[in-house]
């Protein structure tokens, strides 16, 4: 059997067999293997969520507390077990976000909520790695510099920005993960039911 191309064209033969319908996933996914990514996947950016709050009470407990052994152990925790943690849990929601797209309907540039979540993803890991994590030994320094009164405070305001900045991303996605706005980036959208005349 025949069937129509692009403009009308009459596809045959292998150019046939080898168009797919372009909702069709690009690797085959068991359903058992989906649920367990999905599992791994909503635990991972879980994790990242959690990590990213201590690392807004220790930079707060820093900050704020009176107790200067309190902010210096704040300040050196900060610097010395947080950044490698919050990087794996941020590339394995990456890897598994990838899988699943690629094993589903959902693709990666096919809506706009998957690519979205795949662009704020891709740029808070390249964040971790670009800003974050070289800046922990200065954070290092100044934890110890604490205890010795000879702390010189420019600008460690700063390490405000990094959790704020990744909560607000990690909330927006888990917000589209969830309601899935916006729609189909481009290609054939999924039919909608006619409409009705009154
Ligand atoms: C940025 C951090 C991310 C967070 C917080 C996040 C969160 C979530 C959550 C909570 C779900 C479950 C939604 C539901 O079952 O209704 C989900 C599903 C999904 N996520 Fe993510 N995600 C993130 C990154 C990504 C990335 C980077 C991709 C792909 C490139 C991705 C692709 C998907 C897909 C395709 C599903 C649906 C899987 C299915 O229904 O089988 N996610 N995500």
């Amino acid at each position: 059997m025949n069937t129509t191309g692009t403009y009308g064209r009459t596809v045959t033969g292998p150019e046939r067999t080898q168009r797919r319908h372009p909702t069709t996933p690009a690797i085959r996914l068991a359903r058992r293997w989906r649920q367990a990514l999905l599992v791994v996947h909503i635990l991972s950016s879980a994790a990242w969520i959690g990590i990213d709050v201590i690392v807004a009470v220790l930079i707060s407990t820093g900050w704020f507390a009176d107790d200067i052994d309190l902010r210096s152990l704040a300040y050196r925790a900060l610097a010395n077990f947080v950044v490698w943690p919050m990087l794996a849990s941020g590339l394995l929601c990456l890897v598994t976000g990838l899988v699943l797209g690629l094993g589903t309907k959902w693709g990666l540039l096919r809506y706009w909520w998957v690519t979205v979540k795949l662009v704020l993803n891709v740029a808070l890991c390249t964040l971790i790695v670009t800003v974050l994590q070289p800046g922990m030994p200065d954070v290092e320094t100044y934890g110890e510099e604490l205890l010795t009164g000879t702390a010189a405070d420019d600008g460690i305001w700063r390490l405000f920005f990094p959790p704020a900045v990744s909560l607000t991303c990690l909330a927006l996605a888990t917000v589209l993960a969830i309601f899935k706005p916006w729609g189909q980036t481009r290609g054939p959208k999924v039919p909608t039911k006619p409409r009705t005349r009154p």
